[in-house]
């Protein structure tokens, strides 16, 4: 690879070990800077171009305002406001894209199209959500569950409902950071072998299972995402009913009434996870969307400075 390359941000795992731990430490640096006041505008100036193929709350409105408390700016590119929803292809929207703004987040469903980006990108690309992957949101987990626990030794956590792309990041992560990790998911709803064996390379050694009881008695975090992710809105019926019995519900957390709960939001309550689980005091979801802010801001910074 050309050694002008910018470095890109499509997964956990295009961090190294030192790198993610570094990013870690200064969002915890850029959280408190916040909090007492003296946070410093390092990337005045700066540009993030924010491409959305599917809604979001949080990483549009997280990435938008990091930028904004860093001195920089955040441009919106909704899919049909900007001419790729007319077809302009994804390479020549990168190309251009890469001579006016200093970073692109792009939130897309094939996780091939983040790629796409990428190999025609001269600016680093961050990965928003595809339909594979959700790195950022692992950051903001990995930020979390440090506060929580006060590191990672002998952290253990379940992940339990469908192997999607929230999960199958947090492996990743969660290996890196040398967590123990459990995933219950129904039969067919398993994550990516892929995942799995790089979690292994990675010096992880998650247990696979379909019993989320198995999953959570003895976890220190439970942790569960929607059934029915963006685009798969077709399968509702059929997912309903393969998900039963992997509810995050006081049933289950009776089996670890010790353990926090962890949910990227959206929540479907009633589905997933019940309203009380969400409002329960196990439950620290909204200190994982906060640290969403925290730890893109630290990216940001790593990526662009
Ligand atoms: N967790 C997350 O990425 O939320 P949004 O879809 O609101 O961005
Ligand atoms: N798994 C969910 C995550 C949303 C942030 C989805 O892809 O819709």
């Amino acid at each position: 690879t050309d050694a002008s390359q910018p470095r890109h941000f499509l997964e956990i795992d295009d961090l190294s070990h030192e790198e993610l731990l570094t990013v870690l430490v200064r969002a915890a640096e850029f959280k408190r800077a916040q909090q007492e006041g003296t946070a410093h505008e390092a990337l005045s100036g700066q540009t993030l171009g924010m491409i959305f193929q599917k809604p979001s709350t949080r990483t549009r409105v997280s990435f938008e305002t990091g930028m904004t408390q860093l001195g920089g700016h955040a441009v919106f590119l909704g899919e049909d406001d900007i001419q790729l929803g007319r077809g302009e292809p994804l390479k020549d929207t990168s190309r251009t894209l890469s001579r006016y703004v200093d970073a692109v987040m792009a939130r897309v469903f094939r996780h091939e199209n983040i790629e796409v980006l990428a190999e025609h990108s001269s600016v680093p690309i961050i990965n928003g959500l595809t339909d594979d992957a959700h790195p950022c949101q692992t950051l903001a987990d990995l930020l979390t569950i440090r506060e929580e626990m006060g590191g990672f030794e002998n952290v253990s956590v379940a992940w339990v409902g469908d192997g999607n792309n929230v999960g199958q990041s947090f492996v990743i992560g969660a290996a890196m950071t040398d967590m123990d990790v459990t995933v219950a998911t129904p039969p067919g709803y398993s994550m990516d072998d892929a995942v799995i064996d790089r979690a292994r390379e990675l010096g992880g050694d998650p247990t696979v299972t379909h019993d989320p009881v198995e999953a959570v008695t003895d976890a220190d975090i439970i942790y569960t995402d929607v059934w029915i992710s963006m685009g798969q809105e077709d399968e509702r019926d059929v997912r309903m009913d393969a998900f039963e019995g992997f509810q995050v519900c006081s049933d289950l957390l009776a089996h670890a009434p010790d353990a926090s709960v962890m949910h990227c939001l959206p929540a479907h309550r009633g589905e997933e996870i019940t309203d009380e689980a969400i409002e329960s005091d196990q439950s620290i979801v909204f200190d994982q969307a906060e640290n969403r802010l925290h730890a893109q801001k630290a990216l940001l910074h790593w990526l662009l400075e």
